[in-house]
């Protein structure tokens, strides 16, 4: 498999670039913004893997040449350009990118009328299953059981709550057929509603990302925890997910369709 990283400096980035050749794939291209430090530097030599002959470039639409599939992990802003290059030169994209705007949501679905576009807040296995749990839990559960989702990453994380977090909170919502995400709570609120999901975000250290989902009841609670312990385990799920969409028609891909 030929592959392109989006965001090739930065730390998922790297780590894909560490893990793509022990998961089949050959980095072909490596694109990181005009103001990267890492610019000009052979992508591999920066993961720490020995060089791979690829510089990091700031120009996408050259780092796409030759590649089958680009793995995005950059920022929202950068995603839109990358969706309408990927288009234009027929390459499949996963995207990890999180909290995309509007015109990111917008081209995910143009994009997928004419390449394969897999976009995940998380590529954790895992986190997937957490997701499926924590709906059958509302489910048996019930209204009388409240539920607040605590996520904690590390200092450098740019925006909050995190997109798995996002992702659980939705996958609650279906569950119970209704809920208000309230993220954080400050000031005079009131008491809680019963129709709330809390989503909360702690930072600090580096933690790689913890989410719980706590499910509160009368004179019990149920949390269900998911830790990652390395972002490898996000890598090696973007590169299981960028296999599996090299070769398949356009369309909307998610992580549910890689781990079948
Ligand atoms: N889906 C998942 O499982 C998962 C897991 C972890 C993280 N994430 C998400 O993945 C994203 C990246 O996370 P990270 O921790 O790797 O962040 P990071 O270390 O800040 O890396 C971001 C990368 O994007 C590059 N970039 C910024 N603007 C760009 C542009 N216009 N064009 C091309 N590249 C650009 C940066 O380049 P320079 O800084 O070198 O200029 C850097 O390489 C975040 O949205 C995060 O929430 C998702």
């Amino acid at each position: 498999m030929k592959l392109a990283i989006h965001g090739a400096s930065g730390r998922m980035g790297q780590a894909v670039a560490r893990l793509a050749a022990s998961e089949g794939a050959t980095v072909v291209g490596a694109v990181v913004s005009h103001r990267s430090a890492l610019l000009g530097r052979d992508v591999g030599e920066a993961a720490g893997v020995g060089p791979l002959g690829v510089a990091m470039s700031e120009d996408a639409a050259s780092g796409l040449l030759g590649a089958e599939v680009v793995i995005d992990f950059s920022r929202p802003e950068a995603v839109p350009h990358l969706l309408q290059l990927a288009m234009r030169a027929r390459v499949a994209v996963v995207s990890g990118t999180t909290r995309l705007d509007a015109t990111g949501e917008r081209l995910l679905v143009e994009a997928a009328r004419v390449i394969p576009v897999l976009w995940a807040p998380n590529t954790s296995l895992a986190v997937h299953v957490l997701a499926k749990l924590a709906a059958e839990a509302v489910r048996q559960l019930g209204p009388s059981f409240d539920v607040e989702i605590v996520e904690t990453h590390h200092r450098a994380k740019v925006d909050a709550p995190s997109g798995t977090a996002t992702m659980l909170a939705a996958a609650v919502r279906e569950a119970r057929g209704d809920g208000r995400v309230v993220a954080g709570r400050d000031g005079e609120v009131g008491p809680r509603r019963d129709d709330e999901i809390g989503v909360h975000a702690v930072r600090g250290g580096d933690v790689i990302g913890d989410h719980t989902i706590h499910l509160l009841g009368p004179s019990e609670r149920l949390e269900l925890t998911h830790r990652a312990t390395s972002r490898d385990l996000f890598a090696r799920g973007a590169l299981r997910a960028a296999r599996f969409l090299a070769g398949k028609p356009a369309g909307r891909y998610t992580m549910a369709d890689v781990v079948g």
